[in-house]
């Protein structure tokens, strides 16, 4: 049987790109949304069956607990245990922090670090009876070394691994890796949203001056995400041109 991958924020840019390249890894891949973006993911479905890819999508708002429990619960029944996890879900609300106000900061907070609490929480217990899991989380270049204008995103995205490098503890004698990729400027609507001249500055920053096609992210997940990468755990993968190096 198949192993079932779930990627949070799947019909996103990189969350697309992860989808199709786990299930040509030979996954059962299911994928989140927000529940506001019912439409928009009938639509992707359409797109990936027009692929010959099926993916289901379940809605849930990932930053509360009690949602993303519903849908953790209906993909179970459904599909079977989540043994592949995927982190993917996230936003941004970049300001200066002297502009920054308290919305601004728990949107990016709830959505890109505690849904990470709140989905992991609910599929760990059964990685940990099964023996076996693997959970990629995605987070930035941003959270390794900060941004002008991105405080809540960088505090959120370097928390992430903080987080990746405790739960790798609790998982590595049951079987369960838990890691991180840091993605660098991946060209989705994301990095579209930025000012042009904001942006083609960032571009002339990165050595390999270009930004990253979403594959290319999807390619670090699927090798975190085999079966035979089962030694490599709390790591931190970049993939970003270039851009940061440590
Ligand atoms: N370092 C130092 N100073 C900077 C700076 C930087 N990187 N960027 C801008 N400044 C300075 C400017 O020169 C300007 O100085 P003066 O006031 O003396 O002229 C001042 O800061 C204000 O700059 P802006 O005009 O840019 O200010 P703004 O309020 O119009 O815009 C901003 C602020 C929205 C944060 C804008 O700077 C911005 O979009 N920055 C890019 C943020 C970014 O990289 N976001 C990534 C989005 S994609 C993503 O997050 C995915 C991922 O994981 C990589």
């Amino acid at each position: 049987m198949a192993r079932v991958a779930f990627v949070t924020g799947g019909i996103g840019g990189i969350g697309t790109a992860i989808c199709t390249r786990l299930v040509h890894d030979g996954f059962t891949v299911v994928a989140n949304h927000h529940p506001s973006e019912c439409e928009i993911a009938e639509a992707w479905k359409k797109d990936r069956a027009a692929e010959g890819i099926t993916i289901d999508t379940y809605s849930a708002d990932v930053s509360s607990f009690e949602d993303t429990g519903r849908m953790i619960a209906e993909i179970v029944a459904a599909h079977g245990p989540i043994e592949v996890l995927v982190n993917c879900a996230g936003i941004t609300r970049d300001t200066t922090f002297k502009k920054m106000q308290p919305a601004q900061w728990n949107a990016v907070i709830n959505v890109n670090l505690n849904s990470v609490f709140n989905v992991t929480r609910q599929v760990w217990d059964g990685m940990l009876e099964r023996g076996y899991g693997r959970i990629v989380n995605i987070s930035s270049v941003n959270g390794q070394r900060g941004q002008f204008g991105q405080t809540n995103y960088s505090a959120a995205k370097a928390g992430m691994h903080g987080f990746t490098m405790a739960l790798a503890q609790e998982g590595a004698a049951k079987g369960i890796t838990v890691n991180t990729i840091s993605p660098g400027y991946v060209e989705t609507a994301m990095t579209l949203a930025m000012d042009d001249k904001v942006r083609n500055s960032i571009i002339g920053g990165i050595p390999m001056r270009r930004m990253a096609q979403p594959a290319e992210i999807a390619s670090a997940v699927a090798f975190l995400a085999a079966d035979a990468n089962g030694y490599v755990t709390g790591a931190n993968i970049p993939v970003n041109g270039g851009l940061f190096m440590h």
